[in-house]
């Protein structure tokens, strides 16, 4: 047996010397290491063996085993640095050479965005939370004070994944595409401690008659600050710093009441808008983005329902907060001078290499 054991080194030795590549290399050690390799051959003989010859051959072709590990990986070491070695030797970079470093490459102007959006709050103490695109109606609608049957729910119509996919899912629950980033305030708000301050990017969707400021598909930015003693005017605060940081510092904001069930008092914010400065024409056109107000919507807002609080298990007697829900698309649009906000899912390079 021990004869055997001294071949098989031999023999094992021999093959690996002539070895230059990876890849026989991995050929070797499946042919004395692997599953059905000569070592184990060996090794699965040693039971027949005597008890003192279990010991001594049954101890040597172990260390045997661990000598071909270790050859082995010494010989891929080699091969590494041979391989490279030969390319240190055969290629040469010249750093003189003229290259191309302008416009090969463009951030699409919403992610260009949203990262400027995100450095703005993380500057304020954010943090960026995330959520699923494919949403069940009890964090989209419930909890978010909409239930089955309110007409708020229209606003808000959606696609609903059909009862197929739901089954696969769990039974009972109905799935849509989210149509805002605001499920994302319950489920923060139902997982994490207090005080909350989170920003929530994100794709939503909606089942929409398409024009310059609507499509079934765009990105919102939710906010939710919540802990004691959060007051409408922190929220003020805070919006007036960010746009300012964002569209410069004569911007102009306009908070109009409005309802969102998830908020009370709420009001939706304008900003003057950018494209055709507040003046609603441009180069003789009516400006589509504004529909010839000079204002442009952007964002809803509000201090956080109570309801919304009790329902995850935030007492809102003690606690409060404010809630943002922006749209993304139309701030680039904004910021970019780009005339309906459509533009940016019709995959034109031609408007992306302008920016
Ligand atoms: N989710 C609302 C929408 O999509 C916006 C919103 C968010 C309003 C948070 C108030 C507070 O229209």
């Amino acid at each position: 047996m021990s004869e055997e054991l001294q071949k098989l080194k031999t023999a094992f030795h021999t093959s690996l010397e002539k070895i230059n590549s990876t890849i026989e290399l991995k050929e070797l050690e499946n042919e004395y290491l692997g599953k059905k390799g000569k070592l184990k051959e060996i090794l699965a003989g040693v039971k027949d063996l005597s008890i003192e010859d279990k010991k001594t051959i049954g101890v040597a072709a172990n260390e045997m085993k661990n000598q071909f590990i270790s050859s082995i990986e010494k010989k891929a070491e080699e091969i590494e640095e041979t391989y490279f070695a030969k390319i240190e030797s055969e290629e040469t970079i010249d750093v003189t050479i003229w290259y191309p470093s302008k416009n090969l490459w463009h951030k699409h102007p919403i992610s260009h965005t949203t990262e400027l959006l995100e450095d703005i709050f993380i500057s304020l103490g954010f943090k960026i939370e995330d959520g699923p695109q494919i949403e069940d109606e009890l964090h989209n609608f419930d909890k978010l004070n909409i239930p089955d049957n309110h007409p708020a729910r229209d606003v808000w119509d959606t696609f609903w994944i059909s009862d197929d996919i739901n089954a696969e899912r769990k039974s009972g629950d109905k799935y849509l595409l989210r149509t805002h980033t605001s499920p994302v305030q319950i489920r923060t708000m139902l997982s994490q401690e207090l005080p909350i301050k989170i920003i929530v990017p994100g794709r939503v969707f909606r089942y929409e008659q398409e024009d310059a400021r609507h499509t079934c598909n765009f990105y919102q930015l939710e906010w939710l600050v919540v802990g004691e003693g959060v007051t409408f005017g922190d929220l003020k605060w805070t919006l007036d710093t960010v746009m300012k940081q964002l569209l410069g510092e004569k911007t102009e904001l306009r908070f109009r009441p409005s309802i969102f069930p998830f908020t009370e008092p709420s009001a939706e914010v304008d900003v003057s808008c950018q494209i055709c400065s507040g003046k609603w024409e441009k180069a003789g056109k009516k400006c589509s983005m504004c529909s010839w107000t000079g204002w442009v919507e952007l964002l809803g807002s509000g201090m956080v329902h109570p309801k919304v609080l009790e329902g995850c298990g935030i007492d809102p007697m003690k606690y409060s907060g404010f809630a943002f829900g922006m749209g993304i698309d139309r701030i680039a649009a904004q910021r970019f001078g780009v005339s309906s906000s459509r533009m940016f899912y019709q995959n034109k390079l031609k408007l992306n290499e302008q920016f």
